[in-house]
């Protein structure tokens, strides 16, 4: 039986701190049974640090880093040999991912052939992980499911039987990517193969009613990865990407730079349902000392950090409704 669950989102174009916050969740919060990874595959990165070590993840949920059952959702997608890597990995950083770790029979496995041909994409600038011609093939009806995968056997369940069985579960799902990358929502075709919404959530096998907080994630500055021209004529955006180290964790290419965006915020808000927003890296921009944003289409100049702080939430909380709380982040660590 469905207790709650509670849902984290990027409400822009990824790499905005999920990580961190999934990792801050589950470590401060007793009450989760399960965490779920709902959308993506390889193409995500994420880091968070556990005892002042530096973690980087691709497929695997953090419940496994505190011992809680931790689920790859059906609406993922998965490389069996860099998964098995990635568990290697963590067994060697001295975490028990065997007992904890398990991956739903619907999950599509992403074959060879798949990365050798997103390797050659040019137009989109892909991760090159094959995850767009895996949902391709998924929904063309042509894909292999990992419950037909050998390699994974020892870790196959079926989420409904998980979830909704007699015991209560509490789920704390975490999404990849974020809503300017959505198929759907994003800026099409500069996007990703999958849902990265709160809807996407629900598709893994939860009732809508049972959705209780939607955390939604925003960096205090705008970064995207791809083929697109997204950054503006400003020096300080270079000086952001060197001081702050925005270069994917995946694939290490140099993420491209703008301020933040309220329009495509509220936006993302308010079709993601979020009730709790945290804004990370505000002491990046803190340090940084100039408070730019978008917003009506055009670009303002805040006087102070608290002058950036009061617009933000003055805006955001006139504008989305479902709304409840606003946190700017100032550390790696925790919200
Ligand atoms: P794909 O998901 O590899 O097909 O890439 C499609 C677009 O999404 C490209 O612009 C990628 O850089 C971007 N992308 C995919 N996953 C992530 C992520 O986890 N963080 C940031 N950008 C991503
Ligand atoms: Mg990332």
């Amino acid at each position: 039986m469905i207790d709650f669950a509670d849902v984290i989102v990027d409400l822009q174009a990824g790499d905005t701190g999920k990580g961190k916050v999934a990792n801050f969740l589950v470590k401060t919060n007793d009450e989760y049974t399960h965490i779920i990874r709902y959308n993506g595959g390889g193409n995500a990165g994420h880091t968070f640090y556990h005892n002042d070590e530096k973690i980087v993840t691709h497929y695997i949920p953090v419940g496994v880093i505190h011992n809680k059952k931790s689920i790859i959702g059906p609406g993922c997608v998965v490389n069996p040999k860099k998964l098995l890597n990635e568990i290697q990995y963590l067994e060697n950083m001295g975490f028990d991912v065997r007992s904890f770790l398990t991956i739903d029979k619907r999950v599509h496995i992403v074959k060879d052939e798949y990365i050798e041909e997103d390797t050659k994409d040019t137009e989109i600038g892909t991760t090159k992980t094959g995850n767009g011609p895996t949902y391709r093939n998924k929904y063309g009806r042509t894909g292999i499911r990992a419950e037909n995968c050998e390699e994974l056997k020892d870790f196959i369940i079926d989420i409904y039987q998980e979830l909704h069985g007699i015991n209560q579960t509490c789920i704390l799902f975490e999404g990849a990517q974020g809503f300017e990358l959505d198929i759907d929502w994003g800026d099409y075709p500069y996007v990703t193969s999958s849902h990265c919404t709160t809807g996407s959530a629900i598709l893994n096998g939860i009732p809508p009613q049972k959705i209780r907080e939607v955390y939604g994630i925003a960096k205090a500055y705008r970064t995207y990865v791809g083929a697109k021209k997204f950054e503006t004529d400003n020096p300080l955006f270079e000086t952001i990407r060197e001081k702050f180290n925005e270069y994917g964790s995946t694939t290490g290419r140099p993420r491209q730079i703008n301020w933040l965006d309220l329009d495509t915020l509220i936006k993302s808000a308010n079709i993601n349902g979020v009730t709790k927003l945290i804004i990370n890296k505000f002491d990046a921009i803190k340090e940084i000392g100039h408070y730019e944003l978008i917003y009506n289409s055009k670009n303002l100049n805040l006087k102070s950090d608290d002058e950036f702080v009061n617009y933000v939430k003055l805006t955001l909380l006139l504008n989305c409704p479902l709304l409840k709380e606003i946190t700017f982040s100032e550390t790696p660590y925790k919200i």
